[in-house]
């Protein structure tokens, strides 16, 4: 299955695209289900865009839940925490659906797991938009390379045997991403190239198992892969302006 690419010449350009990608997103969950359910990543790649979303107030509303892809086995306060982010940045109108971190990760996994069974019933969760990054290893949310949670086919959440990046983690499994109705993956730098190649390739790392996920990267991530996309015109890229969703009326 393909993947969809999108190169942009600046951070700016690259996180209010995938402000549109979200925003689009729930505006198509609202109209078609009267509820948008969507699965954040954390990582440093889309913190404009969660940025530009919290100041947009797009996602600030009841009929929007906000899932995580994965956290880090920390407090909810730690600033490894995706919640941190996610709550610093989106911001938490009592609609943000935590893994809890602070407590045992198998027991934080099994919690999750229930959260999303009894949100979505037994059939796979089909998430409105899952928004993940691309590690330099190839990895996604916490899905790393040759781990054993990529072999999961049951669970639809797990805690990471390994610690990376100093600590376990809780993550959705392959056929829970892939059970979601849009996947967007971002990747920025030089040291991103390599593993979107392999995405782009079909390769082995984990990132490119997402089936079909639109990859947003900018031009030193795509250096290693096929020649840039078209880039957007400026005035096909969402007027983020000063107005801002908040202000429509
Ligand atoms: C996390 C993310 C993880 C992240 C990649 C890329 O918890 O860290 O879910 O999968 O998306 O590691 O991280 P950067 O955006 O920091 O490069």
């Amino acid at each position: 299955m393909t993947h969809p690419v999108e190169v942009f010449p600046d951070r700016e350009s690259f996180a209010r695209r995938a402000v549109e990608i979200v925003e689009g997103a729930v505006d198509r969950a609202r109209a078609e289900r009267a509820r948008a359910l969507i699965a954040l990543s954390g990582g440093s790649t889309p913190r404009r865009a969660y940025e530009l979303l919290g100041e947009r107030g797009s996602l600030a509303a009841p009929d929007v839940e906000i899932f995580f892809a994965d956290e880090r086995c920390v407090p909810p306060s730690d600033h490894a925490s995706n919640y941190r982010l996610v709550a610093e940045t989106v911001g938490d109108a009592g609609n943000v659906r935590r893994i809890r971190g602070e407590i045992e990760p198998d027991d934080a996994a099994l919690e999750y797991e229930s959260l999303l069974r009894e949100r979505f019933g037994e059939g796979p969760p089909a998430f409105d938009l899952l928004l993940l990054g691309i590690g330099a290893d190839g990895h996604t949310a916490s899905l790393f390379p040759d781990a054993p949670e990529l072999a999961g086919r049951e669970r639809w959440v797990v805690a990471t045997r390994e610690v990376h990046a100093w600590v376990r983690r809780v993550t959705l499994t392959l056929p829970v991403v892939n059970a979601g109705r849009e996947a967007v993956m971002l990747a920025t730098g030089a040291e991103k190239a390599k593993a979107v190649a392999e995405v782009l390739a079909g390769g082995r790392v984990p990132a490119a198992r997402v089936l079909g996920a639109r990859l947003l990267l900018d031009e030193a991530a795509a250096g290693g892969s096929q020649p840039p996309a078209p880039r957007p015109r400026a005035d096909e890229l969402l007027d983020l302006g000063t107005e801002g969703a908040g202000d429509e009326t």
